[in-house]
């Protein structure tokens, strides 16, 4: 198995029909380490953010945050952050483009500087996620908008207390909103807001760091403070990743022991495994045992924001519902074009219909081997689950959009009796 650099160029090749036996840890959450590491430039002091994963968008969040002035060390899962004095306020398009999350700074940055220019974030993969409610909070808060040469230009004197109701929940948004009214004094209020573990986890950080945010329901109630102190904090475990690992222990007809992971994060998702027929056991506060079934009933899934089943998930289940016992119907709420995956699936001899938003998936006993392209993080991970299950070697290109989220998600596999290489090609990204 080859253990180097990280490359556009990857691709794995998975066997498939293994069973996945044994135990494996979880990483720290992928979307919670991102804005953690964002709220460092609200304050002079040092920020300790611990269990951060390797991976490429928190690479590229370390780069987004030295290139604005921050001194970061990043050293086995821990990041330590110093941003004595904020010399840019610039999120360049490159890095917009490489990971959407860059929006993230633009809160903080208007609240410690007054100022921030960022790319705009333009369509992407699975759909064309606008930023309009980020920009309300903002511009009610007293910042001049504008759009000039592909860049959104923001400045403001003083931040002004908010109150406003999100016309769609929104994850970003909400945490772009909490970091923007963190300093200002006077009481804020957001309705409507988004409440995922990841944007609680971020006010944990908020409330160390010396901010008053009350919550009840979908409104926060936010007095915010000039002096924000530094922090240290352990970011929650990744509930996507361990989704992703519990679904391939279970169609594989495999016994896994999931570590170091939230089971009161993945209620929707362990109903809905139970429901297709897994035992799961909950092992004391941060272990569950996933044990596989040979029949794997067929499933009804609507996505929808926390505490309903995560989009997140979506693929990961297609690929379940594809050798289920009967007919699934899958529905996707959140994002419009997130079923690319389908495609690929479909290569794989899938049964799928797709119409819409939603997707009939006519279950079989297995599925088959073939060369398949990832196209965003969470299809490529289906496509490893799918190679897990498919008759013969799998062959998953375009990795780079799973090493985005994953921290080697290969060698987890592997570690639970799965046969998975990465090809890697010599070229590192460094
Ligand atoms: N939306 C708007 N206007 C806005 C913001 C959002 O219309 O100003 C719409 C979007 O277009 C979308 C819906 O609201 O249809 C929800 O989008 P949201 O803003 O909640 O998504 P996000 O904050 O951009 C985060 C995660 C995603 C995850 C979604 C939904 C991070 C860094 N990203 O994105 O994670 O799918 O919430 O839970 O936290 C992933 O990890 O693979 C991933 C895509």
């Amino acid at each position: 198995m080859t253990n180097t650099t990280l490359s556009g160029s990857d691709f794995l090749l998975v066997e498939g029909g293994k069973r996945l036996k044994g135990a494996v840890k979880i990483s720290g959450s992928k979307n919670a380490s991102l804005p953690i590491m964002m709220a460092t430039l609200l304050t002079k002091e040092p920020c300790v953010v611990r269990n951060v994963p390797t991976l490429l968008d928190v690479k590229n969040a370390v780069e987004l945050l030295e290139l604005i002035g921050a001194n970061v060390k990043f050293e086995d899962h821990n990041v330590f952050v110093e941003v004595k004095r904020l010399q840019n306020y610039v999120a360049p398009d490159y890095l917009v483009r490489r990971m959407r999350a860059s929006i993230l700074v633009a809160g903080p940055l208007l609240a410690r500087l007054g100022k921030a220019v960022v790319g705009m974030p333009g369509g992407c993969s699975i759909g064309a996620r606008l930023i309009d409610q980020h920009l309300k909070v903002f511009e009610k808060g007293g910042a001049f908008i504008t759009v000039r040469n592909g860049y959104i230009h923001m400045e403001v004197e003083k931040i002004k207390p908010v109150e406003h109701t999100f016309e769609v929940i929104t994850v970003t948004g909400t945490e772009n909103a909490l970091m923007f009214l963190s300093r200002c004094e006077k009481r804020s209020i957001l309705r409507n807001t988004a409440l995922e573990p990841e944007v609680i986890d971020l006010i944990e950080v908020l409330r160390k760091m010396g901010v008053d945010i009350e919550v009840e329901g979908r409104t926060m109630v936010i007095r915010g403070n000039p002096e924000l102190r530094g922090f240290d904090h352990t970011v929650i475990p990744d509930r996507i990743e361990a989704g992703t690992l519990a679904v391939a222990g279970f169609i594989t007809g495999g016994d896994v022991v999931l570590e170091g992971v939230c089971p009161e994060h993945m209620g929707s998702q362990l109903e809905k495994l139970k429901e297709a027929g897994a035992v799961i056991e909950i092992l004391g506060l941060d272990k569950i045992r996933v044990i596989g079934n040979s029949k794997i009933n067929p499933l009804e899934i609507s996505t929808s924001e926390y505490p309903g089943f995560p989009t997140d998930m979506q693929a990961q289940f297609t690929v379940l519902c594809c050798i289920a016992d009967g007919v699934s119907q899958i529905t996707e709420n959140i994002f419009e074009n997130r079923f690319q995956h389908v495609n690929e699936l479909q290569r794989m001899g899938a049964k799928i219909n797709l119409k819409g938003r939603t997707a009939i998936v006519f279950g079989q006993d297995r599925l088959s081997g073939a060369e398949v392209f990832s196209t965003d993080l969470r299809a490529s991970a289906s496509l490893v689950l799918a190679g897990l299950v498919a008759e013969g070697t799998t062959v998953v290109r375009e990795i780079h959009h799973l090493d985005r989220g994953y921290e080697r998600l290969e060698d987890k596999l592997n570690t639970l009796g799965a046969r998975i290489e990465r090809i890697t090609n010599a070229r590192s990204t460094g």
